[in-house]
């Protein structure tokens, strides 16, 4: 089916830093495949993000909401909500974002902000989710893309993948493959929602 540019659902891809996430989605939604979804802002709270390169190299508007230049958290959360709302953002992806959202701003968009992990949820969530997969000798690990609630990395699941980790294994390698499938999951789960195959009751996912 062919959708005009007014039919597809806006997405907006929040970051902090390297951006590796985002160019998977620029490079899936440049090869068609995001489904129904455009991505229609990128936004950094952080003005030397790595990632900002990737909206020039394929040729989208960046904002930067540069954090350290707002008196409170509210303030920022109040320049991001405006920005959203002109943009007509209908899904809000956090694609690495490290700042942690306030109950008041995940209740205005409930259950339209989704975030990639880098550990199969619930175990290891919070800050270095590889590191604490590989400190604790797990043999599986991998990746999870979920609804932002207001627990920390405790929404509901959309989509994992698993890796195995070998004998050999560091955290390098391991993180180096966890996010080789990010990379592919956190496109797909754009593309689900956006073609509105997620059905979300009693706090669980079911792709459908
Ligand atoms: C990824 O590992 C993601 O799972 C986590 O933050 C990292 C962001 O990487 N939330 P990048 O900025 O997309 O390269």
């Amino acid at each position: 089916m062919l959708f005009l540019q007014g039919d597809m659902m806006k997405v907006a891809v929040l970051i902090s830093g390297r951006g590796s996430n985002l160019k998977s989605i620029l490079e899936a939604e440049k090869k068609n495949l995001l489904g129904e979804a455009e991505v229609a802002a990128i936004i950094s709270d952080n003005p030397l993000a790595h990632g900002l390169k990737y909206a020039k190299e394929y040729k989208k508007q960046s904002v930067i909401i540069d954090f350290s230049k707002f008196k409170s958290k509210n303030d920022f959360e109040q320049k991001l909500i405006s920005v959203l709302e002109n943009a007509q953002i209908e899904l809000i992806v956090l694609a690495g974002f490290m700042r942690i959202l306030s109950p008041a701003f995940i209740d205005l968009f409930r259950n339209k902000i989704i975030n990639i992990h880098p550990s199969l949820l619930p175990s290891f969530p919070g800050l270095n989710a590889q590191k604490q997969a590989f400190d604790f000798g797990v043999k599986i690990s991998g990746c999870t893309v979920h609804f932002v609630t207001e627990e920390i990395d405790a929404g509901p699941i959309i989509l994992q993948k698993a890796i195995e980790i070998e004998n050999d294994d560091t955290e390098e390698s391991i993180s180096s493959k966890i996010l080789s499938w990010e990379h592919i999951l956190l496109p797909q789960a754009i593309k689900l929602f956006s073609e509105k195959k997620m059905i979300l009751r009693n706090n669980k996912v079911k792709v459908v």
